[in-house]
């Protein structure tokens, strides 16, 4: 059929006929909310270049997470900042660090909420890279054996799901074996399979203070330029037992979205960073834009895309929207 027998804007005449053809729907439970945990209490901190978000003591995080859950998101993800940074990171695996006492207390407070931990060091190194240097080189297989104490320690604590993020090769193997070993066979892995070496990762490393001191993370993150690498990274995760493959970062690599949603059939994560949530704030602080608006097609982009579930600094404010 064709114009003038076939009329596209009639399905687009009303918001009920628009409803009836609409292909794709978010939700709030589509949404997994990050957390910045730092040392102390009652502290909560705005993030400069992140407005809206904050750095957050135990304390506060715990009540960011019950908002979460209440307002019906499915999860948090954790990421912390240590008292101290040394050249392995070791406070990371710490029983008494930051993410392991969130995750404690999370767990207690809002049982039904999926909490998970980003498994990754360049918070707590004092370089800033994601594992053990070696003449300034990361060293693939000594960082393994930390991310294995890693995992351990979070499976300790009650975590749901690990979220190995540092692009080490075999750092999903390793995570399910020693969380094996301990008898921790329940804790599910979300792998960062498909993580870029993005730009757009500058405001969550001011968060986090984790920028690289020197170089990039070019050797271990992918170059923005390859798709069909993505699709070996998701198949070498899936063999190494990951339960969900993630792309990083989300808009500007939804075509990696939809191919690894085609080549997969395990559940598919993005990320919309940090960087694509401070776009949006900054042009709405300008009034350039609309943040309510743009932030909802976003997010339902990525869905459109192939994403199962959308990790997002916008998580509370979308799942409030769509509450009405
Ligand atoms: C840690 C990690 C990063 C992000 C998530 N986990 C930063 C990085 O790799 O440098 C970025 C998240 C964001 O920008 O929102 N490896």
């Amino acid at each position: 059929m064709q114009f003038p027998d076939y009329r596209a804007r009639r399905m687009r005449r009303s918001e009920k006929l628009r409803a009836m053809v609409r292909e794709t729907r978010v939700a709030a439970s589509d949404f997994i909310y990050p957390l910045f945990v730092v040392p102390g209490s009652g502290v909560a901190r705005e993030i400069p270049s992140m407005p809206g978000q904050y750095n957050y003591s135990v304390d506060k995080a715990v009540e960011a997470a019950q908002n979460a859950a209440e307002l019906g998101c499915s999860g948090v993800i954790l990421f912390g900042i240590p008292e101290k940074k040394d050249a392995v990171g070791s406070e990371a695996w710490s029983d008494k660090g930051v993410v392991q006492q969130a995750i404690r207390r999370i767990k207690k407070a809002a049982p039904d909420l999926a909490v998970a931990a980003d498994a990754c060091f360049c918070e707590y190194t004092d370089h800033g890279h994601c594992g053990v240097l070696l003449e300034g080189e990361l060293d693939n297989d000594a960082s393994l054996e930390n991310l294995a104490r890693l995992a351990v320690s979070y499976a300790r604590a009650g975590v749901d799901l690990v979220a190995p993020s540092g692009m080490l090769d075999g750092f999903v193997g390793a995570c399910r074996e020693s969380l094996d070993e301990e008898g921790h066979t329940g804790v599910g892995i979300l792998a960062y399979s498909a993580k870029y070496a993005s730009a757009f990762y500058g405001p969550f490393r001011d968060a986090l203070d984790s920028a690289p001191r020197s170089g990039d993370k070019k050797t271990y993150q992918m170059d923005p330029a390859n798709a069909r690498e993505a699709l070996r990274e998701v198949m070498l995760d899936e063999s190494e037992g990951a339960d969900w493959v993630m792309v990083k970062p989300g808009l500007v690599y939804a075509d990696i979205i939809r191919l690894v949603r085609d080549h997969t059939a395990l559940p598919v994560a993005a990320y919309h960073v940090s960087g694509e949530y401070a776009m949006l704030r900054a042009a709405a602080e300008r009034g350039w834009l609309d943040y309510d608006r743009c932030l909802l097609e976003s997010l339902l982009s990525l869905k459109r895309a192939g994403a199962d579930v959308i990790f997002t600094y916008g998580a509370l404010d979308a799942a409030r929207l769509l509450r009405g």
